[in-house]
Protein backbone atom coordinates (compact mmCIF):
# COMPACT_ATOMS: atom_id res chain seq x y z
CA UNK A 1 0.00 0.00 0.00
CA UNK A 2 1.41 3.44 -0.83
CA UNK A 3 0.21 6.94 -1.15
CA UNK A 4 1.25 8.82 -4.40
CA UNK A 5 3.87 10.92 -3.69
CA UNK A 6 2.27 14.16 -4.47
CA UNK A 7 -0.51 13.63 -1.74
CA UNK A 8 0.67 16.45 0.52
CA UNK A 9 -0.05 18.55 -2.92
CA UNK A 10 -3.09 16.95 -3.41
CA UNK A 11 -4.31 17.84 -0.23
CA UNK A 12 -3.52 21.27 -0.41
CA UNK A 13 -5.40 21.95 -3.75
CA UNK A 14 -8.12 20.29 -2.30
CA UNK A 15 -8.61 22.23 0.84
CA UNK A 16 -8.05 25.09 -1.56
CA UNK A 17 -10.81 24.06 -3.37
CA UNK A 18 -13.04 23.85 -0.49
CA UNK A 19 -12.23 27.15 0.25
CA UNK A 20 -12.97 28.68 -2.92
CA UNK A 21 -16.04 26.47 -3.06
CA UNK A 22 -17.11 27.45 0.11
CA UNK A 23 -16.87 31.33 -0.60
CA UNK A 24 -19.01 30.57 -3.58
CA UNK A 25 -21.82 28.88 -1.51
CA UNK A 26 -21.49 30.94 1.29
CA UNK A 27 -22.10 34.33 -1.60
CA UNK A 28 -25.38 32.36 -2.60
CA UNK A 29 -26.12 31.74 0.27
CA UNK A 30 -26.44 35.45 1.00
CA UNK A 31 -28.70 36.18 -2.30
CA UNK A 32 -30.51 33.24 -1.95
CA UNK A 33 -31.35 34.13 1.91
CA UNK A 34 -31.09 30.45 2.76
CA UNK A 35 -29.27 29.18 6.30
CA UNK A 36 -27.33 26.91 3.94
CA UNK A 37 -24.34 24.93 5.30
CA UNK A 38 -22.10 27.59 4.47
CA UNK A 39 -22.46 29.01 7.87
CA UNK A 40 -18.39 27.86 9.17
CA UNK A 41 -17.50 29.11 5.01
CA UNK A 42 -15.78 25.69 4.51
CA UNK A 43 -18.68 23.83 3.38
CA UNK A 44 -18.79 23.60 -0.57
CA UNK A 45 -22.74 23.92 -1.35
CA UNK A 46 -23.39 20.87 -3.57
CA UNK A 47 -26.06 21.66 -5.52
CA UNK A 48 -27.06 19.14 -8.35
CA UNK A 49 -29.02 19.22 -11.85
CA UNK A 50 -31.87 18.71 -9.85
CA UNK A 51 -33.56 21.75 -8.36
CA UNK A 52 -35.42 21.85 -4.93
CA UNK A 53 -33.88 20.32 -2.27
CA UNK A 54 -32.38 17.54 -3.28
CA UNK A 55 -28.50 17.90 -2.12
CA UNK A 56 -26.94 14.49 -3.11
CA UNK A 57 -25.52 13.88 -6.60
CA UNK A 58 -26.52 11.26 -8.98
CA UNK A 59 -24.16 9.07 -10.50
CA UNK A 60 -25.40 7.66 -13.79
CA UNK A 61 -23.98 4.24 -14.48
CA UNK A 62 -23.99 2.54 -17.61
CA UNK A 63 -24.03 -1.32 -17.65
CA UNK A 64 -26.40 -3.53 -15.04
CA UNK A 65 -23.99 -6.02 -13.98
CA UNK A 66 -22.79 -7.29 -10.50
CA UNK A 67 -20.17 -4.20 -10.80
CA UNK A 68 -22.78 -1.75 -11.21
CA UNK A 69 -24.49 -3.44 -8.29
CA UNK A 70 -21.81 -3.44 -6.41
CA UNK A 71 -20.75 -0.20 -6.70
CA UNK A 72 -24.84 1.51 -6.06
CA UNK A 73 -24.14 -1.02 -2.80
CA UNK A 74 -21.35 1.33 -1.94
CA UNK A 75 -22.78 4.62 -2.46
CA UNK A 76 -26.03 4.06 -0.23
CA UNK A 77 -24.32 4.66 3.19
CA UNK A 78 -22.89 8.14 1.80
CA UNK A 79 -26.59 8.92 0.00
CA UNK A 80 -25.62 9.01 -2.93
CA UNK A 81 -28.41 8.80 -5.97
CA UNK A 82 -27.86 6.20 -8.49
CA UNK A 83 -29.31 5.84 -12.07
CA UNK A 84 -28.49 2.99 -14.30
CA UNK A 85 -28.51 2.24 -18.19
CA UNK A 86 -29.28 -1.32 -18.39
CA UNK A 87 -29.78 -3.58 -21.23
CA UNK A 88 -32.73 -5.17 -19.14
CA UNK A 89 -34.61 -5.47 -16.05
CA UNK A 90 -32.76 -8.15 -14.86
CA UNK A 91 -29.89 -7.48 -14.92
CA UNK A 92 -27.67 -8.28 -11.78
CA UNK A 93 -27.71 -4.07 -10.63
CA UNK A 94 -31.54 -3.38 -12.60
CA UNK A 95 -32.88 -5.53 -9.98
CA UNK A 96 -31.88 -3.32 -6.80
CA UNK A 97 -31.36 0.24 -7.74
CA UNK A 98 -34.77 2.19 -7.69
CA UNK A 99 -34.23 4.62 -10.86
CA UNK A 100 -33.30 2.32 -13.86
CA UNK A 101 -33.26 3.23 -17.58
CA UNK A 102 -33.33 0.24 -20.02
CA UNK A 103 -31.56 0.98 -23.34
CA UNK A 104 -28.64 0.16 -25.83
CA UNK A 105 -25.62 2.10 -24.01
CA UNK A 106 -24.59 2.00 -28.48
CA UNK A 107 -26.66 4.38 -28.72
CA UNK A 108 -25.92 7.93 -28.68
CA UNK A 109 -29.72 9.67 -27.94
CA UNK A 110 -30.57 6.76 -25.64
CA UNK A 111 -27.62 7.87 -23.94
CA UNK A 112 -27.81 11.13 -23.93
CA UNK A 113 -31.13 10.97 -23.00
CA UNK A 114 -30.20 9.00 -19.79
CA UNK A 115 -27.18 11.04 -19.05
CA UNK A 116 -29.17 14.34 -18.80
CA UNK A 117 -30.45 13.46 -15.08
CA UNK A 118 -27.11 12.78 -14.39
CA UNK A 119 -23.99 14.33 -12.68
CA UNK A 120 -21.44 11.84 -13.60
CA UNK A 121 -21.38 9.10 -16.25
CA UNK A 122 -19.52 6.06 -14.96
CA UNK A 123 -19.48 2.56 -15.94
CA UNK A 124 -19.69 -1.08 -14.91
CA UNK A 125 -18.04 -2.28 -18.01
CA UNK A 126 -15.44 -1.17 -21.14
CA UNK A 127 -18.04 -1.33 -24.49
CA UNK A 128 -19.29 1.94 -25.01
CA UNK A 129 -18.37 3.50 -28.21
CA UNK A 130 -15.35 6.02 -27.60
CA UNK A 131 -17.22 8.53 -29.77
CA UNK A 132 -20.39 8.45 -27.79
CA UNK A 133 -18.68 9.23 -24.69
CA UNK A 134 -16.45 12.14 -26.71
CA UNK A 135 -20.42 13.45 -27.72
CA UNK A 136 -21.60 13.39 -24.01
CA UNK A 137 -18.03 15.15 -22.45
CA UNK A 138 -19.29 17.80 -25.83
CA UNK A 139 -22.95 18.30 -24.08
CA UNK A 140 -21.28 19.25 -20.55
CA UNK A 141 -21.05 15.31 -19.15
CA UNK A 142 -18.72 14.99 -16.91
CA UNK A 143 -17.18 11.40 -18.01
CA UNK A 144 -15.06 9.38 -15.51
CA UNK A 145 -13.05 7.58 -16.61
CA UNK A 146 -13.40 9.84 -20.00
CA UNK A 147 -12.67 8.40 -23.32
CA UNK A 148 -8.75 9.73 -23.40
CA UNK A 149 -8.03 7.68 -21.24
CA UNK A 150 -11.21 4.55 -21.36
CA UNK A 151 -9.56 3.73 -24.61
CA UNK A 152 -6.86 2.17 -23.50
CA UNK A 153 -8.83 -0.44 -21.36
CA UNK A 154 -11.93 -0.80 -24.71
CA UNK A 155 -8.78 -1.81 -27.21
CA UNK A 156 -5.94 -3.74 -26.44
CA UNK A 157 -3.98 -2.30 -29.37
CA UNK A 158 -4.20 0.90 -28.49
CA UNK A 159 -3.09 0.22 -24.77
CA UNK A 160 -0.13 -1.85 -26.12
CA UNK A 161 1.10 0.98 -28.02
CA UNK A 162 0.63 3.31 -25.03
CA UNK A 163 2.38 1.19 -22.38
CA UNK A 164 5.22 0.86 -24.97
CA UNK A 165 5.80 4.21 -25.25
CA UNK A 166 5.90 4.88 -21.37
CA UNK A 167 8.34 2.11 -21.19
CA UNK A 168 5.93 -0.38 -19.09
CA UNK A 169 7.00 -3.75 -19.45
CA UNK A 170 4.45 -6.13 -21.38
CA UNK A 171 4.53 -9.11 -23.90
CA UNK A 172 6.36 -8.86 -26.86
CA UNK A 173 3.52 -8.11 -29.18
CA UNK A 174 1.80 -6.81 -32.43
CA UNK A 175 -1.48 -6.32 -34.67
CA UNK A 176 -1.28 -9.45 -36.67
CA UNK A 177 -3.40 -9.40 -40.35
CA UNK A 178 -3.28 -12.90 -40.77
CA UNK A 179 -2.74 -16.56 -40.18
CA UNK A 180 0.39 -16.16 -42.11
CA UNK A 181 1.23 -12.99 -40.20
CA UNK A 182 0.70 -15.08 -37.16
CA UNK A 183 3.17 -17.63 -38.13
CA UNK A 184 5.68 -14.74 -38.80
CA UNK A 185 5.21 -12.83 -35.73
CA UNK A 186 6.28 -16.46 -33.95
CA UNK A 187 9.35 -17.12 -36.10
CA UNK A 188 10.54 -13.42 -34.83
CA UNK A 189 9.80 -14.57 -30.95
CA UNK A 190 11.51 -17.45 -31.63
CA UNK A 191 14.46 -15.67 -32.69
CA UNK A 192 13.94 -13.61 -29.49
CA UNK A 193 13.83 -11.13 -31.71
CA UNK A 194 13.13 -7.71 -32.57
CA UNK A 195 10.04 -6.44 -34.60
CA UNK A 196 9.63 -7.20 -38.30
CA UNK A 197 7.10 -5.27 -40.25
CA UNK A 198 4.21 -6.95 -40.68
CA UNK A 199 3.97 -6.60 -44.49
CA UNK A 200 6.65 -9.40 -44.51
CA UNK A 201 3.93 -12.03 -43.90
CA UNK A 202 4.78 -15.59 -42.89
CA UNK A 203 4.49 -16.85 -46.30
CA UNK A 204 2.75 -19.74 -45.72
CA UNK A 205 5.50 -21.48 -43.67
CA UNK A 206 5.08 -23.59 -40.53
CA UNK A 207 7.30 -21.07 -38.11
CA UNK A 208 8.70 -21.83 -34.93
CA UNK A 209 7.83 -19.39 -32.05
CA UNK A 210 4.53 -21.61 -31.28
CA UNK A 211 1.90 -21.23 -29.20
CA UNK A 212 1.24 -17.56 -29.03
CA UNK A 213 -1.82 -16.02 -27.80
CA UNK A 214 -4.16 -14.42 -30.23
CA UNK A 215 -7.14 -11.52 -28.70
CA UNK A 216 -9.52 -9.52 -31.00
CA UNK A 217 -8.52 -5.97 -29.71
CA UNK A 218 -12.25 -5.14 -28.43
CA UNK A 219 -14.84 -6.81 -26.92
CA UNK A 220 -13.04 -9.51 -25.08
CA UNK A 221 -14.08 -10.68 -21.72
CA UNK A 222 -13.63 -13.52 -18.96
CA UNK A 223 -11.21 -14.86 -21.80
CA UNK A 224 -13.62 -14.83 -24.40
CA UNK A 225 -11.62 -13.07 -27.32
CA UNK A 226 -8.90 -14.67 -26.38
CA UNK A 227 -6.72 -17.95 -28.12
CA UNK A 228 -4.08 -20.03 -27.87
CA UNK A 229 -2.68 -20.96 -30.93
CA UNK A 230 -0.33 -23.75 -31.75
CA UNK A 231 0.18 -23.41 -35.33
CA UNK A 232 -0.36 -21.32 -38.55
CA UNK A 233 -3.41 -23.25 -39.14
CA UNK A 234 -5.16 -22.93 -36.09
CA UNK A 235 -4.62 -19.29 -35.93
CA UNK A 236 -7.60 -18.83 -38.61
CA UNK A 237 -10.54 -18.45 -35.94
CA UNK A 238 -9.64 -15.16 -34.32
CA UNK A 239 -9.53 -13.34 -37.76
CA UNK A 240 -13.22 -14.42 -38.81
CA UNK A 241 -15.16 -11.79 -36.94
CA UNK A 242 -13.38 -9.23 -38.50
CA UNK A 243 -11.53 -7.13 -36.05
CA UNK A 244 -8.28 -6.45 -35.95
CA UNK A 245 -5.93 -9.04 -33.94
CA UNK A 246 -3.16 -8.28 -31.23
CA UNK A 247 -0.42 -11.53 -31.46
CA UNK A 248 1.62 -11.60 -27.89
CA UNK A 249 4.06 -14.29 -27.05
CA UNK A 250 2.97 -16.24 -24.67
CA UNK A 251 4.40 -15.37 -21.06
CA UNK A 252 5.61 -18.32 -19.24
CA UNK A 253 4.83 -16.98 -16.02
CA UNK A 254 5.24 -18.29 -12.63
CA UNK A 255 1.74 -16.59 -11.51
CA UNK A 256 -0.73 -13.36 -12.24
CA UNK A 257 -0.88 -10.84 -10.02
CA UNK A 258 -3.36 -7.63 -10.33
CA UNK A 259 -2.18 -3.86 -8.53
CA UNK A 260 -4.87 -1.90 -8.28
CA UNK A 261 -5.52 1.29 -7.95
CA UNK A 262 -7.89 4.51 -7.68
CA UNK A 263 -7.61 8.39 -9.00
CA UNK A 264 -9.44 11.37 -8.49
CA UNK A 265 -9.67 14.55 -10.66
CA UNK A 266 -7.63 15.92 -8.51
CA UNK A 267 -4.83 13.53 -8.70
CA UNK A 268 -5.37 12.10 -5.68
CA UNK A 269 -4.19 8.48 -5.80
CA UNK A 270 -4.12 5.34 -3.34
CA UNK A 271 -2.97 1.83 -4.11
CA UNK A 272 -4.56 -1.10 -2.96
CA UNK A 273 -1.75 -4.09 -1.75
CA UNK A 274 -0.54 -6.38 -4.66
CA UNK A 275 -3.00 -9.34 -5.04
CA UNK A 276 -2.54 -13.07 -6.30
CA UNK A 277 -5.17 -13.72 -8.93
CA UNK A 278 -5.51 -17.34 -9.97
CA UNK A 279 -7.61 -18.08 -12.68
CA UNK A 280 -9.15 -21.53 -14.32
CA UNK A 281 -10.03 -21.89 -17.88
CA UNK A 282 -9.68 -18.03 -18.60
CA UNK A 283 -12.12 -16.75 -15.68
CA UNK A 284 -10.66 -15.86 -12.57
CA UNK A 285 -11.37 -18.16 -9.36
CA UNK A 286 -9.19 -17.05 -6.38
CA UNK A 287 -7.97 -13.78 -5.45
CA UNK A 288 -5.19 -13.54 -2.52
CA UNK A 289 -4.24 -10.30 -0.92
CA UNK A 290 -1.99 -8.91 -0.55
CA UNK A 291 -0.30 -12.18 -3.22
CA UNK A 292 2.10 -14.30 -0.34
CA UNK A 293 5.35 -14.15 -0.94
CA UNK A 294 5.54 -11.17 -3.23
CA UNK A 295 9.01 -9.13 -2.33
CA UNK A 296 8.40 -5.88 -0.99
CA UNK A 297 10.34 -3.96 -3.99
CA UNK A 298 8.04 -5.73 -6.99
CA UNK A 299 5.15 -5.02 -4.83
CA UNK A 300 6.30 -1.26 -4.21
CA UNK A 301 7.18 -1.33 -8.13
CA UNK A 302 4.39 -2.53 -9.28
CA UNK A 303 2.14 -0.04 -7.28
CA UNK A 304 4.20 2.42 -8.53
CA UNK A 305 3.80 1.10 -11.77
CA UNK A 306 -0.07 1.26 -11.91
CA UNK A 307 0.03 4.81 -10.17
CA UNK A 308 2.05 6.03 -12.91
CA UNK A 309 -0.11 4.60 -15.69
CA UNK A 310 -3.13 6.20 -13.72
CA UNK A 311 -1.76 9.45 -13.92
CA UNK A 312 0.17 9.40 -17.29
CA UNK A 313 -3.85 8.31 -19.09
CA UNK A 314 -5.70 10.72 -16.78
CA UNK A 315 -8.03 7.80 -15.38
CA UNK A 316 -10.65 8.56 -13.05
CA UNK A 317 -11.92 5.84 -10.77
CA UNK A 318 -10.80 2.20 -10.15
CA UNK A 319 -7.77 1.02 -12.80
CA UNK A 320 -6.70 -2.71 -12.17
CA UNK A 321 -3.35 -3.10 -13.94
CA UNK A 322 -3.36 -7.22 -14.72
CA UNK A 323 -0.05 -8.56 -14.25
CA UNK A 324 1.97 -11.50 -14.98
CA UNK A 325 5.07 -12.56 -12.53
CA UNK A 326 7.87 -13.65 -14.57
CA UNK A 327 10.47 -16.19 -13.07
CA UNK A 328 12.73 -14.11 -13.23
CA UNK A 329 11.30 -11.61 -11.04
CA UNK A 330 9.56 -9.28 -13.58
CA UNK A 331 6.33 -8.22 -13.91
CA UNK A 332 4.54 -7.49 -17.12
CA UNK A 333 1.56 -5.85 -17.99
CA UNK A 334 -1.17 -8.00 -18.90
CA UNK A 335 -4.28 -5.45 -19.76
CA UNK A 336 -5.80 -2.53 -17.91
CA UNK A 337 -9.34 -2.83 -16.28
CA UNK A 338 -10.85 1.40 -15.82
CA UNK A 339 -13.57 0.35 -13.11
CA UNK A 340 -14.11 -2.32 -9.88
CA UNK A 341 -12.59 -5.21 -11.23
CA UNK A 342 -12.71 -9.27 -9.91
CA UNK A 343 -9.40 -8.83 -8.45
CA UNK A 344 -10.50 -6.21 -6.15
CA UNK A 345 -13.99 -7.71 -4.59
CA UNK A 346 -11.63 -8.81 -1.97
CA UNK A 347 -11.91 -5.45 -0.43
CA UNK A 348 -15.22 -5.16 -0.01
CA UNK A 349 -14.43 -7.16 3.61
CA UNK A 350 -10.43 -6.93 3.46
CA UNK A 351 -9.80 -3.32 3.37
CA UNK A 352 -10.55 0.21 5.43
CA UNK A 353 -12.30 0.92 2.24
CA UNK A 354 -13.57 -0.96 -0.57
CA UNK A 355 -12.68 -0.37 -4.42
CA UNK A 356 -16.40 0.77 -4.75
CA UNK A 357 -16.32 2.73 -2.07
CA UNK A 358 -13.63 4.49 -3.46
CA UNK A 359 -14.85 3.83 -6.78
CA UNK A 360 -18.36 6.68 -5.93
CA UNK A 361 -15.54 8.84 -4.35
CA UNK A 362 -13.47 9.49 -7.39
CA UNK A 363 -15.76 9.93 -9.99
CA UNK A 364 -17.44 12.52 -7.70
CA UNK A 365 -14.00 13.98 -6.83
CA UNK A 366 -14.60 13.24 -3.44
CA UNK A 367 -11.05 12.73 -0.97
CA UNK A 368 -10.18 8.77 -1.36
CA UNK A 369 -10.47 6.32 1.31
CA UNK A 370 -7.98 4.20 2.83
CA UNK A 371 -7.10 1.11 0.71
CA UNK A 372 -5.39 -0.47 3.73
CA UNK A 373 -5.79 -4.39 4.56
CA UNK A 374 -8.31 -4.86 7.84
CA UNK A 375 -7.05 -8.26 8.11
CA UNK A 376 -3.44 -10.41 7.46
CA UNK A 377 -4.95 -12.08 4.57
CA UNK A 378 -8.29 -11.83 2.68
CA UNK A 379 -9.25 -14.45 -0.06
CA UNK A 380 -12.09 -14.06 -2.26
CA UNK A 381 -13.72 -17.46 -4.33
CA UNK A 382 -15.79 -16.50 -7.73
CA UNK A 383 -18.72 -18.30 -7.24
CA UNK A 384 -19.58 -19.82 -10.05
CA UNK A 385 -23.11 -21.72 -11.37
CA UNK A 386 -23.08 -25.75 -11.30
CA UNK A 387 -25.59 -27.76 -11.16
CA UNK A 388 -27.63 -26.83 -8.26
CA UNK A 389 -29.81 -24.21 -8.87
CA UNK A 390 -30.66 -23.28 -5.70
CA UNK A 391 -27.88 -21.83 -4.25
CA UNK A 392 -29.97 -20.20 -1.05
CA UNK A 393 -30.22 -23.84 0.20
CA UNK A 394 -26.55 -24.05 0.75
CA UNK A 395 -26.40 -20.82 2.84
CA UNK A 396 -27.89 -22.70 6.19
CA UNK A 397 -24.57 -24.96 6.27
CA UNK A 398 -21.88 -22.17 5.05
CA UNK A 399 -23.01 -20.09 7.59
CA UNK A 400 -23.43 -21.80 10.04
CA UNK A 401 -19.90 -23.74 9.20
CA UNK A 402 -18.69 -20.61 9.19
CA UNK A 403 -19.65 -17.06 10.79
CA UNK A 404 -17.00 -14.98 9.62
CA UNK A 405 -17.61 -16.02 5.96
CA UNK A 406 -18.71 -13.15 3.74
CA UNK A 407 -21.32 -13.86 0.75
CA UNK A 408 -22.26 -11.55 -1.97
CA UNK A 409 -24.40 -12.86 -4.40
CA UNK A 410 -25.67 -10.85 -7.86
CA UNK A 411 -28.75 -12.27 -8.37
CA UNK A 412 -28.39 -13.71 -11.76
CA UNK A 413 -29.81 -16.96 -13.01
CA UNK A 414 -27.32 -20.02 -12.01
CA UNK A 415 -26.11 -21.55 -15.22
CA UNK A 416 -23.17 -23.92 -15.50
CA UNK A 417 -20.00 -21.89 -15.63
CA UNK A 418 -21.26 -18.65 -14.94
CA UNK A 419 -20.18 -15.85 -11.96
CA UNK A 420 -22.93 -15.70 -9.89
CA UNK A 421 -21.28 -14.26 -6.92
CA UNK A 422 -18.21 -14.61 -5.11
CA UNK A 423 -17.32 -15.03 -1.06
CA UNK A 424 -14.50 -13.75 1.28
CA UNK A 425 -13.15 -14.94 3.54
CA UNK A 426 -9.90 -12.96 6.24
CA UNK A 427 -7.64 -14.28 9.46
CA UNK A 428 -4.20 -14.39 10.35
CA UNK A 429 -3.09 -18.42 8.61
CA UNK A 430 -3.51 -18.18 5.24
CA UNK A 431 -4.16 -22.00 4.28
CA UNK A 432 -7.24 -21.79 6.80
CA UNK A 433 -8.43 -18.58 4.76
CA UNK A 434 -8.18 -20.22 2.04
CA UNK A 435 -9.79 -23.17 2.68
CA UNK A 436 -12.81 -21.57 4.05
CA UNK A 437 -13.39 -19.67 0.70
CA UNK A 438 -13.06 -22.74 -1.29
CA UNK A 439 -15.30 -24.69 1.18
CA UNK A 440 -18.16 -22.15 0.47
CA UNK A 441 -17.86 -21.46 -2.76
CA UNK A 442 -17.30 -24.73 -3.31
CA UNK A 443 -20.31 -25.77 -1.27
CA UNK A 444 -22.74 -23.50 -2.63
CA UNK A 445 -22.10 -24.16 -6.59
CA UNK A 446 -22.57 -27.86 -5.39
CA UNK A 447 -18.88 -29.36 -5.99
CA UNK A 448 -18.92 -30.19 -2.57
CA UNK A 449 -21.64 -31.38 -0.32
CA UNK A 450 -19.69 -31.55 2.97
N1 LIG B 1 0.39 -13.19 -23.38
C1 LIG B 1 -0.13 -14.11 -22.55
N2 LIG B 1 0.61 -15.14 -22.12
C2 LIG B 1 0.11 -16.09 -21.32
N3 LIG B 1 -1.17 -16.10 -20.89
C3 LIG B 1 -1.99 -15.11 -21.28
C4 LIG B 1 -1.50 -14.05 -22.13
N4 LIG B 1 -2.53 -13.19 -22.32
C5 LIG B 1 -3.58 -13.68 -21.66
N5 LIG B 1 -3.27 -14.82 -21.02
C6 LIG B 1 -4.17 -15.62 -20.16
O1 LIG B 1 -5.52 -15.43 -20.59
C7 LIG B 1 -6.28 -14.76 -19.56
C8 LIG B 1 -7.28 -13.80 -20.21
O2 LIG B 1 -6.58 -12.85 -20.99
P1 LIG B 1 -6.99 -11.30 -20.95
O3 LIG B 1 -6.92 -10.84 -19.56
O4 LIG B 1 -6.18 -10.56 -21.94
O5 LIG B 1 -8.45 -11.46 -21.51
P2 LIG B 1 -9.86 -10.82 -21.24
O6 LIG B 1 -10.85 -11.84 -21.60
O7 LIG B 1 -9.90 -9.52 -21.92
O8 LIG B 1 -9.83 -10.50 -19.74
P3 LIG B 1 -10.66 -10.80 -18.46
O9 LIG B 1 -10.66 -12.28 -18.25
O10 LIG B 1 -9.82 -10.08 -17.48
O11 LIG B 1 -12.01 -10.22 -18.68
C9 LIG B 1 -5.24 -14.08 -18.70
O12 LIG B 1 -5.72 -13.84 -17.40
C10 LIG B 1 -4.11 -15.11 -18.72
O13 LIG B 1 -4.38 -16.19 -17.86
MG1 LIG C 1 -7.89 -10.14 -18.07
Amino acid sequence: MSWETDREESRKRLERDLETTGKKALAHAGRAGRAACAGDGIRPDWRGRYPRSVTFPVVGMVGGGQLARMTHEAGIPLGIRFKLLSDTPQDSAAQVVSDVVIGDYRDLETLRAFARGCDVITFDHEHVPTEHLRALEADGIPVRPGPDALVHAQDKGVMRARLDALGVPCPRHRIVSGPADVAAFAAELERGGHEVPSDKGGGGRRAGGFPVVLKTVRGGYDGKGVWLVGSEEEAAEPFRAGVPVLAEEKVDFVRELAANVVRSPHGQAVAYPVVESRQVGGVCDTVIAPAPGLDDDLALHAEQMALRIAQELGVVGHLAVELFQTRDGRVLVNELAMRPHNSGHWSMDGAITSQFANHVRAVLDLPLGDPRPRAKWTVMVNVLGGDFPDMYSAYLHCMARDPQLKIHMYGKDVKPGRKVGHVNTYGDDLDDVLERARHAAGYLRGTITE
